[in-house]
């Protein structure tokens, strides 16, 4: 499935200021990026979908660097990176054809690039902004992220596995971590998980409203297949090299 960037900017738009917490999993995969990284100084950084800044600062407290440029297709972004970064440069827009000048040695994303309609092309772009030895580091999605949502409604995103990550890196960058793990939520209800959802930005997989009817057959449907409750997220840690 192929996902309007009008309708995520959109969503986020909305649930920006409920976002931080709720997202618990998302905190745990900014957590693991930054644990990883290679070295803890960068000349020039640049955050893409940096969002309400959950990772902006978490990764300003362990690295150094001389130039932050942070990125989200929702303006209303800046409000908040302006109140973590003194001095940087924030670039609205859509982060798959940035107008920027400058070249980086850090490209840093967390829970965003499962949005791009094509990984290899991005990263291909991405390649195109990078010093030397820059290093890439970005988080999204397996297939089996919200394996209950796609069984029960159908609507997913067009996750890549992590072999299929590993490939399409493997051919301009050289993979120093690559990790693919679950996490299991549980809630006290469907009409919960759909409240998550939509606080972490999650129900920009359809435009369409849902009514009451379908909400309720949703909810009967979730109880049945999964009485425990369950949302499963996958999560992809990936760090490389510019070869
Ligand atoms: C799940 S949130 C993650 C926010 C933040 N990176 C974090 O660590 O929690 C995804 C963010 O990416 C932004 N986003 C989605 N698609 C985008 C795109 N094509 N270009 C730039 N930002 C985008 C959304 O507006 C949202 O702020």
């Amino acid at each position: 499935m192929q996902i309007d960037p009008k309708l995520v900017k959109n969503q986020f738009k909305k649930s920006l200021d409920n976002y931080e917490e709720n997202a618990i999993v998302q905190a745990i995969m900014a957590d693991k990026l930054i644990e990883h990284l290679p070295f803890q100084y960068f000349s020039s950084v640049l955050e893409l979908g940096c969002g309400s800044g959950l990772l902006t600062k978490k990764l300003i407290k362990k690295i150094t660097y001389k130039k932050y440029y942070a990125n989200d297709i929702v303006e209303k972004s800046k409000i908040y990176t302006d109140k973590i970064l003194d001095d940087y440069v924030f670039l609205g827009g859509n982060a798959q054809r940035l107008q920027v000048n400058a070249r980086f040695n850090l490209i840093i994303s967390n829970a965003m690039f499962q949005w791009f309609s094509n990984l290899e092309k991005a990263l291909l772009y991405y390649k195109g902004l990078m010093n030397k030895d820059g290093i890439i580091a970005f988080t999204t999605f397996s297939p089996d992220n919200f394996k209950e949502i796609k069984s029960l409604t159908g609507l997913t995103l067009e996750y890549k596995n992590l072999e299929e990550i590993r490939e399409i890196l493997s051919k301009n960058f050289e993979i120093l971590y690559l990790e693919n793990f679950d996490y299991t939520m549980t809630f006290d209800n469907p009409l919960a998980v759909l409240a998550h959802m939509k606080n972490t930005g999650v129900n920009a997989l359809s435009s369409k409203l849902w009514g009451i009817k379908e909400v309720k057959d949703f909810c009967d449907r979730y109880k049945e297949a999964y009485p425990n409750l369950t949302l499963t997220y996958s999560p992809i840690i990936v760090i490389a090299r510019l070869k």
